[in-house]
């Protein structure tokens, strides 16, 4: 949680009238506000709502494996991931990773997650390749009778195929209040729709164009508030317009004489306009916008600040004082006696539990044939190789985790026992501009290891073909047999926004092989790329793969993110 404490707390407590009066006479106050961003890490194309006392959030993750991550939060403020909707893409060979199937960049983008009290379901719906709509579906274990809290830890998401011939696009799911719970979904770019799904959430009943705008707008998010049906769209990069019915789901809409937000500055600097969000409601009935920012190379990061209704039931942003996108606000949820702690993303992974956390997505579907797939053995998590290639891009098994912005480490510890003659092994800083710290064993003599740093693996921006493989800049000491068994690697990155700037972040590379006792840096500062096109920020991932023959493997044994 990233709030703040004492010092702010009178100041708050102005705004928080509710929630403050029994602050003195508490033993451990608690902090009083928040800061934004609430959770440094891309998490675009946020769709968030509340079940209960329980916030859930879904995001976009193009070609990462398991896609469309969940993340869970008692007060708007404080994130874990819980889940992923898609525990496999399922979209097409491609999503599978090979030389020649490649799906960077497509996937999932801009899907929708809600929850149905009657059929005690989470649905899922995402539109791939602009040409159909996939849907999966959870069991909520009675999530709606109990606070929003879902029983079953391993969510038993069902894909349901064939998928729907038409692409929701940047598709915005409502389940409506009227007794049938009917959904619809709004989607759609510039000309925007709103389908009618069958009683089971399977199939269109009926789609119709509800609203054709003079700008281009797209990212529907729908609402039905107090009788009125509303649909938030975004202008990108830019801005948030609100449409309102107030004659049923199919319109017609009216759109706000004002959009919700417009070019609005903060809260961080040489990043993109708060935008393309979601509104939700606490339990006491306090309404929130939560949008994201462009914060390349980072990637896009969820900003959260209050709403207020105008008397004709438009929503209105609470702005500071420079009528910016404030940096704090008073806290959304304060003692909520249901509110749980929720792990932060920093702290170590020993690979613990039978499967990987939800932190963890790999880089296209895994090769489950490996063993990789299945996570771990026990403590540490064993990557076998899953590919012959001397192009990381095309490698299977990598396995990837969101950086912590403004700067954070990622330090993996490796046991390189079993790599084998031409094997690859390392820490990466992941994006369509990559570099790495990695253990080459020399392809001909399986005892002859050394330690690199290999910079500007770069995929062709717009067909995402892998344009460059790489090269060495940088080569470390021979690894002898004896220290193989404990290589720390360790990727450095500053992931501060430099969206629309010319400013070139960098990361470094060091490794360790004392135990982690001591690091040395090897290699050149390399720059990361700010460019919005691939989507995704960077990330910390860990590869193994060979160049000769299957057969070596790796163990993870730990990763730490740190700052
Ligand atoms: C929190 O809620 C409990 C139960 O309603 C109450 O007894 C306590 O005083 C509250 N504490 C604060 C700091 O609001
Ligand atoms: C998972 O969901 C499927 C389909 O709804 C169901 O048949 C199965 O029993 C569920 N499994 C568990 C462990 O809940
Ligand atoms: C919805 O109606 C309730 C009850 O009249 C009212 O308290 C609330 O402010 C309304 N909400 C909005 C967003 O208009
Ligand atoms: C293989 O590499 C090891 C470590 O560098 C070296 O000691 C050994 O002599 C090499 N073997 C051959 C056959 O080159
Ligand atoms: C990086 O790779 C690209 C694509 O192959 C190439 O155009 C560029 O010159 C390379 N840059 C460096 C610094 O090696």
């Amino acid at each position: 949680m990233r709030a703040k404490n004492a010092a702010a707390l009178a100041a708050s407590c102005l705004a928080a009238v509710a929630t403050c009066h029994d602050v003195n006479t508490s033993p451990a106050p608690q902090a009083a506000t928040f800061s934004n961003p609430v959770l440094w890490q891309d998490y675009p194309d946020l769709d968030v709502f509340r079940v209960g006392d329980v916030f859930y959030y879904s995001s976009s993750t193009f070609a990462y494996s398991p896609g469309a991550p969940v993340l869970r939060s008692y007060d708007l403020v404080s994130w874990e991931p819980v889940t992923h909707s898609v525990p496999r893409l399922n979209f097409g060979a491609k999503y599978d990773l090979g030389p020649s199937s490649q799906a960077y960049v497509k996937g999932i983008w801009a899907s929708s997650l809600r929850y149905r009290a009657s059929t005690d379901t989470f649905h899922w719906l995402g539109c791939v390749e602009s040409s159909r709509t996939y849907i999966w579906t959870a069991a909520g274990t009675a999530a709606g009778r109990n606070r929003g809290a879902v029983a079953n830890a391993n969510w038993n998401w069902t894909s349901h195929t064939p998928p729907l011939a038409s692409c929701y696009y940047d598709a915005g799911l409502l389940v409506d209040d009227d007794a049938a719970e009917t959904l619809y979904v709004a989607y759609g770019n510039t000309r925007i729709r709103v389908a009618q799904l069958s009683a089971d959430g399977l199939a269109e009943v009926k789609s119709q164009e509800v609203y054709a705008a003079a700008f281009t707008v797209e990212g529907s998010r729908m609402y039905k508030i107090n009788g009125t049906y509303y649909i938030l769209v975004t202008r990108p990069a830019a801005a948030e317009y609100v449409l309102k019915s107030t004659t049923g789901p199919f319109g017609p809409y009216r759109l706000a004489p004002k959009p919700l937000v417009s070019s609005i500055a903060g809260p961080l600097s040489s990043a993109g306009y708060a935008h393309q969000g979601s509104i939700v409601d606490t339990v006491d009935g306090k309404w929130y916008y939560v949008a994201f920012l462009d914060a390349y190379p980072g990637g896009r990061i969820p900003v959260v600040a209050p709403l207020t209704w105008t008397p004709d039931g438009w929503p209105q942003l609470v702005t500071d004082s420079a009528d910016r996108w404030g940096a704090t606000y008073p806290l959304p949820v304060v003692n909520s006696s249901w509110a749980k702690a929720v792990p932060s993303p920093l702290g170590t992974d020993a690979f613990e539990g039978s499967a990987l956390s939800h932190a963890w997505e790999w880089n296209h579907n895994p090769d489950d044939a490996s063993g990789s797939g299945s996570g771990n053995k026990g403590g540490g998590l064993v990557l076998q190789t899953a590919s012959v290639t001397t192009d990381l891009f095309a490698a299977r098994n990598t396995v990837t985790q969101r950086i912590l912005g403004p700067k954070a480490a990622g330090t993996f510890r490796l046991d390189a026992r079993g790599m084998r003659a031409g094997d690859r092994a390392g820490a990466v800083l992941f994006r369509d501009r990559a570099a790495y710290i990695g253990v080459w064993v020399d392809d001909k003599n399986s005892s002859a290891a050394r330690l690199v740093v290999v910079s500007n693996l770069t995929l062709a921006q717009g067909t995402w073909a892998t344009a460059s493989a790489g090269t060495v800049v940088a080569t470390g000491p021979a690894l002898a047999a004896d220290v193989l068994g404990d290589v720390w690697l360790r990727v450095d990155a500053d992931v501060t926004p430099a969206f629309g700037t010319s400013t070139e972040r960098t990361a470094t590379f060091a490794y360790s092989v004392d135990g982690g006792k001591s690091f040395a840096r090897l290699g050149p500062a390399v720059a990361m790329s700010n460019s919005w096109q691939f989507f995704s920020g960077y990330r910390f991932g860990v590869f193994n793969h060979a160049t000769r023959a299957l057969g070596g493997e790796v163990t993870v044994k730990s990763f730490t993110m740190s700052q």
